[in-house]
């Protein structure tokens, strides 16, 4: 393909990224670009794109919606008739209205979706649930799927592609202010901090997380390379057990819409 890609995503623990990454490899681009809006810098700069670009855009699923404070984000992105492939990645449990979300917010903004994905990585929350992935195999199938994609442009076919999920979107539930626990092995090394997408950890005490600011994506407790960060609020331990009861046993499949 001759026309510039930009892959923009926002993943704290990575499984996000990686889909997008082998959607891009699968579509065989050479002029590629990325925009990754887990750092908080690049949330807050504008972009816009022209009609003869194409992105893929990328998030993971927080309660069957788009993470809530992505919204403005995504909304001050603008095109201009410009290509879209609009990707959620969820924990096994179901990806519900936000792909359509996705899709719908994009497209008020001069977007036209051309393919839309739903994958699978590992639930933030717990290794209980889709543990390692995406896998070889999803991987595998997000390159296909890249491939396809790629196979549609060149047929010069567009727009209109029909997803699932439901308008209005599912309610989004007031979140319980809280933030993971440091214990005595953290060596203050920082990562968690440099890491963190909201800015929670204080760059000073990595042991010191504000819990109005921490949307528990659980970057800091995946990326500890001392395990030291952990939740251990009532809450949080409720809805994992419910996780793991409910959604452990099954192996969501890759969907793609196109
Ligand atoms: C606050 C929050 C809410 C989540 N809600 C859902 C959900 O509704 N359904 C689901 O299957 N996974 C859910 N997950 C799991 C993530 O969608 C999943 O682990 C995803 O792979 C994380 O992407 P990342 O690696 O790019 O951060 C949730 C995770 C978090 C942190």
């Amino acid at each position: 393909m001759d026309r510039k890609l930009t892959i923009m995503y926002f993943s704290p623990t990575d499984t996000t990224k990686k889909i997008v990454y082998a959607i891009a490899k699968g579509m065989g681009d050479d002029y590629v670009e990325t925009v990754n809006l887990t750092d908080p810098q690049a949330r807050s700069l504008n972009y816009s794109f022209q009609r003869d670009e194409i992105i893929i855009v990328g998030i993971p699923v927080y309660g069957g919606r788009i993470p809530g404070f992505l919204t403005p984000v995504l909304e001050k992105i603008k095109g201009e008739g410009t290509q879209a492939i609009f990707v959620a990645v969820y924990g096994n449990r179901a990806y519900e209205d936000a792909l359509l979300e996705l899709k719908n917010t994009l497209e008020e903004n001069g977007f036209v979706g051309i393919a839309a994905g739903a994958f699978i990585g590992e639930h933030s929350y717990t290794k209980k649930l889709a543990a390692g992935r995406p896998d070889v195999q999803d991987i595998e199938t997000a390159e296909r799927f890249g491939r396809e994609i790629s196979e549609k442009i060149k047929g010069k076919i567009t727009g209109n592609v029909t997803i699932k999920g439901d308008f209005p979107y599912k309610e989004r539930k007031p979140a319980v202010p809280m933030a993971p626990d440091t214990s005595e092995s953290c060596i203050q090394c920082g990562i968690c901090a440099k890491y963190c997408p909201m800015e929670a950890i204080s760059f000073s005490d990595a042991k010191k997380t504000d819990p109005s600011k921490c949307i528990r994506c659980s970057s800091c407790v995946k990326r500890c390379p001392q395990k030291a960060k952990a939740f251990h609020h009532e809450a949080f331990n409720k809805i994992t057990e419910w996780l793991i009861e409910n959604y452990s046993q099954v192996r969501c499949e890759p969907e793609w819409f196109i």
